[in-house]
């Protein structure tokens, strides 16, 4: 293989600079020129092809582009959520300006809809692709960890200490919530690592009613007069059907009797954007490491993995990081978001469990 694409798709995450820095000195080792592709899968359709390696004295070398934003947050290529990609149509205009351009395999950085799209363009137009796990929710299935996921918790643990700050200054309670679309992994772990008060997750599939009466328990419990928590923090992750400002209003006025405020901040977009952590620089390059050089060993139609402890999937030259299919990738991915997947039925128990010491 002479040259190699890469693309970033979906919702950005932090790591994926560094991830595409690694693809590029990995590759030029192995003697391949790599093509960044701008804007996801819209830029494949597009042709928005521009090189990432160039030529010197001595070899190839990175843009320096790209060597500025190796530490840096975002991704440097852009991304989208491409409606075209989703149609057969999109998926063999992309792989036909792929060919034209004499890019012989792929590299998606991504989550679940980037790589279902990776999944259908390799099954039906035969153009070799490899996925690589970047998602702040970490909701992919086969692996333990995604590029972007640390940053985002260590965000999230600092913007929350913050808040902590001034809630205990006025023994006041927060609702912070946090992204995740779906998954409540960011919540879970966030709020175990902060020791807040709860975390309400979607995988409990708690109705309105039963999350504001949970709410309106934890608040009486840290509030009441024995008791007096300087801080109520309760971690809600985005997937909650309920937004926060109405929690609070609901919550707030069942607890007139007592001397207690209660506020709601929603983090956002903040989750997701800073510059990755040192784990999510390291993983970025251990799964590029794994993926160029199976790419270029003719693997296509997988993800990399980490799995450092687990059996399962195809082994690579990194003893962490494994291949699997994609087909069983997506599929577990619908188990870990749908409640059936026994590693979410495991989370939930840890959560179960882990909520009786935090309330305390
Ligand atoms: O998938 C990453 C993510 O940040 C989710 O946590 C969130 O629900 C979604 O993307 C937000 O997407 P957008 O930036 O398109 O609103």
């Amino acid at each position: 293989m002479k040259r190699i694409g890469v693309l970033t798709s979906g919702g950005d995450a932090p790591g994926m600079n560094a991830g595409i820095l690694a693809a590029v000195k990995v590759a030029m080792a192995r003697g391949a020129g790599v093509v960044g592709i701008e804007r996801g899968y819209d830029g494949v359709i597009e042709g928005a092809f521009r090189p990432l390696t160039r030529h010197t004295a001595d070899g190839l070398a990175p843009i320096s582009e790209i060597e500025r934003a190796g530490g840096r947050g975002g991704t440097m290529l852009g991304s989208s959520r491409s409606p075209r990609f989703r149609e057969p149509e999109g998926r063999a205009t992309a792989a036909d300006k792929l060919r034209d351009a004499e890019i012989e395999g792929l590299i998606v950085l991504g989550g679940n809809g980037s790589l279902t799209g990776a999944h259908l363009l390799t099954v039906e137009t035969g153009f070799p692709v490899i996925g690589i796990p970047a998602s702040i929710d970490n909701d992919l299935g086969c692996t333990s960890d995604a590029i972007g996921v640390d940053s985002a918790l260590n965000t999230i643990i600092d913007a929350c200490d913050k808040i902590s700050d001034t809630a205990r200054s006025h023994h006041r309670a927060f609702i912070v919530e946090v992204m995740g679309r779906d998954s409540g992994y960011l919540a879970m772990v966030s709020a175990v690592a902060l020791a807040a008060d709860a975390a309400l997750l979607p995988e409990e599939n708690l109705g309105e009613a039963e999350v504001i009466d949970r709410v309106e328990a934890i608040v009486r419990s840290g509030a009441r007069p024995d008791r007096q928590k300087p801080r109520i923090l309760i971690i809600k992750a985005e997937g909650v059907p309920v937004p926060a400002t109405r929690l609070v209003r609901e919550v707030s006025e069942r607890l007139v009797d007592l001397d207690v405020d209660l506020r709601a901040t929603v983090l956002g977009h903040i989750v997701r954007g800073g510059n990755p952590t040192a784990h999510d620089r390291l993983l970025a390059g251990r799964f590029a490491f794994a993926a160029v050089g199976s790419l270029m060993a003719g693997a296509t139609d997988v993800m990399t993995a980490w799995r450092p402890a687990v059996d399962g999937g195809t082994e690579t030259a990194d003893s962490s990081v494994r291949l699997f299919p994609l087909d069983e990738i997506l599929a577990e991915t619908t188990h870990l978001l749908d409640g059936s997947s026994p590693v979410t039925q495991a989370r939930l128990s840890r959560m179960r469990a882990a909520q009786g010491v935090l309330g305390l």
